[in-house]
């Protein structure tokens, strides 16, 4: 069972009255990753995480964590598996070392837990507060600590960094490194910003109307180049020219021609045919793509239809 996913879920389906909101949702989330669960809102992220907590009864299909099957006779799974769904819920008039005090008895942990999480949160100074004067970015910071307590192998975080400043989503970012990194702990963090996990996952979901659309490491998402940009004299000629060697070609407003050639000696080919057919070319460069566009293809792929 070592090498099992963190989470897999074969089939998992779940209907709210006539409405699907997941269709045979199939994740593979790779123990000790940053998994970044992505889509945008009501795609089912938040019922996906509630299916996977024990929440909600799928209507359809398993789950499994770390190889067992997940039900709910199996709940004590969860022991291991410490989550914070959208804003966590907290006794506001209780200060943030209270708070975490009053879980910790709940679960029976030792106290130095409770001295470990704020630490971990950089929340020791403002411990004794009470969390009615916290800003945003604290409470969700308290809310990872009461996830964090009883030192789980999984942490599933639904918007975690939903409404934080940008400084907030940094130090957001920094921290789930610092966990995986130091605590082997897997990361299961859904969003409807790309930003948010493109520069903490290794891992990637794309899930749009209840399907996923994209699952792999992100690398292999970025692996689908963009286009190539080139500029060029005459570019109605040199499409001309490369469409007739087989390239696909569109022409942009800008005198530069878009082409989809995916390696590097593609690009070369490119360029030599069109210096070839007399056709002077100015600039040949590959646009960045952003995973916000990436998403977009994504998603606009899933809705006409198309395998991803
Ligand atoms: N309790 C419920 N009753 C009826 N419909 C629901 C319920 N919970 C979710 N849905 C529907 O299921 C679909 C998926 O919702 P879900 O909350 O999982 O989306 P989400 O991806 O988390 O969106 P967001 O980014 O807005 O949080 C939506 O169409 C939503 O309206
Ligand atoms: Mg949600």
């Amino acid at each position: 069972m070592t090498d099992s996913p963190a989470i897999e879920t074969r089939e998992l389906t779940r209907r709210f009255g006539s409405r699907t909101a997941l269709q045979s949702l199939a994740l593979c989330v790779p123990q000790g990753c940053i998994y970044g669960f992505l889509g945008p809102n009501g795609a089912g992220k938040t019922t996906t995480i509630r299916l996977l907590l024990g929440l909600l009864r799928p209507h359809q299909g398993s789950i499994f964590l770390y190889g067992e099957p997940f039900t709910w006779e199996r709940r004590d799974l969860l022991r291991d598996v410490g989550a914070l769904v959208e804003t966590p819920s907290l006794y506001p008039h209780l200060t943030g070392r209270e708070n975490l005090d009053l879980t910790r008895r709940i679960l029976g942990l030792p106290i130095a837990r409770v001295a470990e999480s704020l630490e971990l949160t950089g929340l020791c100074a403002d411990a004794g507060r009470v969390v009615r004067t916290y800003s945003l970015g604290m409470r969700q910071r308290l809310g990872l600590a009461l996830a964090w307590l009883g030192k789980p192998r999984l942490l599933i975080l639904d918007e975690p960094a939903n409404g934080l400043d940008p400084a907030g989503t940094r130090e957001w970012r920094a921290l789930l490194r610092q966990l995986a990194k130091e605590h082997q702990v897997t990361v299961f963090l859904s969003s409807h910003l790309l930003s948010e996990v493109e520069h903490v996952a290794d891992h990637i979901g794309v899930i749009n109307r209840g399907q996923l659309v994209f699952q792999g490491e992100i690398g292999n998402l970025r692996g689908c180049q963009p286009p190539l940009i080139v500029r060029v004299d005459r570019p109605h000629e040199a499409a001309h020219l490369l469409r007739a060697g087989g390239w696909r070609v569109v022409e942009d407003s800008n005198h530069a021609l878009s082409v989809q050639a995916a390696s590097e000696t593609d690009a070369a080919l490119v360029n030599r045919a069109l210096v070839m057919g007399g056709i002077h070319v100015c600039e040949l460069c590959r646009q960045e793509d952003t995973l916000e566009d990436l998403f977009l293809r994504l998603v606009a792929q899933a809705d006409a239809g198309g395998a991803i």
